[in-house]
């Protein structure tokens, strides 16, 4: 009984440090935040525990890396359900993140006192996907072997810094040992310093911001952290706790056999959450998928929280009444755009045979074809339903996201041998 009380008294205070003692009833309210930044942190702790534990036996060479985590596996207690919990929250946690990214630009939440926030979730997002991507390659199977050279092709494709930048994180011109190591120490040593930093920096900010936001500012009705905010917390990070174990008891990660990188599999696959990327690179040319749409992206997202909007709109979701419609508009405009796209490229119109230079038959074709009807969905919602700046910014990021995914799920799916369509 008094070792319980201990034990409670004991999390109860370690919660209360990250909290200040009172907040807006209304920031309370599961619909506000749906608990995603608590989660996306949890899950970083469940990573961390399950990741020291297996680092205990993971050998970061060629020859030991695989069968290290066989052995793991097999020979050390509970070892496939650990790694299959470090496995399933890597994964949640690329899905988290972006449904926290967009529960705070679809709430208002990243204008005036959040701007750095915003900025510093971006960093955080990105940290998530190295994490992802240097942790894809340890299991050192075909699976990752492939997916890895993949992906730092495409960095190849990065004009004047490509083979210099693929070749300095490769430690060579293909995925060799020193790849291992490389990803080895970024993923066990690095990464995990950087984004214990950046997670400080962001919670701080967010104290420093008063809290999340709420609706309506007018409401400042306050109740106490501790019992309200901290006993849920700790039921959702139990509920949570459970769920991923539950999940890894009956699902296993996926171990291929041993990589061989003298034979490839077809098709060779990024991992999943570059899907998008692989995708568009079928399509178009390198230097607008490498350069000008990641370009595009990063001065679209560093720009929307400078944008100037009514202290009475941060914290309402969806901005406006007519936020809702624009947004629904957008995702059936974008993934129609993206799918009809997808089929005359692969099916009727093959750019690269025409004969003029690719960067025009492959670059600028594409690219205007999908920005003239872009560009004509964004008249309409302007003119015809009289959308101001941030509700075309919310139908451009929108439009953005879904196609993202639409092209995500095709590549995931929907591509077979030599990466043709199949169904
Ligand atoms: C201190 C923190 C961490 C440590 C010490 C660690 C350590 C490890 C080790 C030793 C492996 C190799 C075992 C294996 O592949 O099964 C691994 C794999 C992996 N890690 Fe981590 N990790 C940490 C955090 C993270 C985080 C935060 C993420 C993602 C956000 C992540 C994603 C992955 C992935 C996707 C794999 C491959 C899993 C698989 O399919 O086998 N790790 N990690
Ligand atoms: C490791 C990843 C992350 C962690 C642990 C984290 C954690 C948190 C927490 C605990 C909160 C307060 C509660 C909540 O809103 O759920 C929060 C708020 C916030 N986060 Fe994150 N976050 C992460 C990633 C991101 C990303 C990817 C973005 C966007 C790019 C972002 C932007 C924000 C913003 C703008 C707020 C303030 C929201 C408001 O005031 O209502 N965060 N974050």
């Amino acid at each position: 009984m008094e070792n319980n009380k201990i034990n409670r008294s004991v999390i109860v205070n370690f919660l209360l440090h990250l909290h200040p003692h009172a907040v807006n009833k209304q920031a309370l309210k599961f619909s506000r935040t749906f608990g995603l930044g608590g989660i996306n942190a949890l899950l970083f702790v469940i990573l961390a525990f399950t990741g020291i534990l297996m680092r205990f036996s993971y050998v970061p060479t060629p020859d030991g890396a695989y069968n290290s985590i066989v052995s793991f596996q097999n020979n050390s207690l509970l070892g496939t359900l650990i790694r299959n919990i470090h496995h399933w929250s890597a994964m949640l946690m690329v899905v988290t993140s972006f449904l926290h990214l967009l529960r705070v630009f679809y709430s208002q939440s990243i204008f005036y006192r959040r701007k750095k926030t915003w900025y510093f979730g971006l960093i955080l997002f990105v940290i998530v996907l190295v994490f992802n991507f240097t942790g894809y390659l340890l299991p050192w199977d075909q699976l990752s072997y492939w997916a890895v050279t993949i992906m730092t092709n495409i960095v190849e494709y990065l004009p004047f810094i490509g083979e210099g930048f693929a070749n300095m994180i490769r430690g060579g011109e293909t995925v060799n040992e020193n790849t291992l190591l490389n990803f080895y120490t970024f993923h066990t040593a690095l990464l995990p310093l950087l984004i214990v930093a950046f997670m400080m920096l962001h919670f701080w900010l967010i104290r420093k911001a008063r809290g999340v936001t709420v609706a309506n500012n007018n409401e400042q009705e306050m109740v106490h952290v501790y019992p309200e905010l901290v006993s849920r917390e700790i039921i959702a990070a139990l509920s949570l706790t459970a769920f991923i174990t539950l999940f890894a008891i009956f699902f296993d990660a996926p171990l291929l056999e041993k990589a061989n990188p003298m034979v490839s599999p077809n098709p060779s696959k990024a991992p999943w959450y570059f899907m998008g990327i692989q995708e568009l690179l079928i399509h178009v040319h390198p230097f607008i998928a490498t350069v000008v749409v990641p370009l595009a992206l990063i001065i679209f997202f560093v720009y929307i929280p400078k944008i100037k909007i009514d202290t009475e709109k941060v914290g309402t979701w969806f901005y406006s009444s007519k936020g809702k419609s624009i947004i629904v508009l957008s995702v059936v405009f974008s993934a129609f755009i993206t799918l009809l796209l997808i089929f005359i490229f692969e099916y009727w119109l093959h750019l690269n045979q025409f004969e003029i230079p690719l960067f025009i038959s492959t670059g600028i074709i594409p690219l205007f074809m999908f920005l003239l009807p872009f560009f004509g969905f964004l008249f309409y919602l302007k003119t015809s339903k009289k959308a101001d700046k941030v509700e075309l910014v919310i139908s451009i990021t929108t439009t953005i996201f879904t196609s993202y995914i639409v092209m995500s799920f095709v590549g995931i799916w929907f591509r077979g041998e030599g990466m043709h369509l199949i169904f």
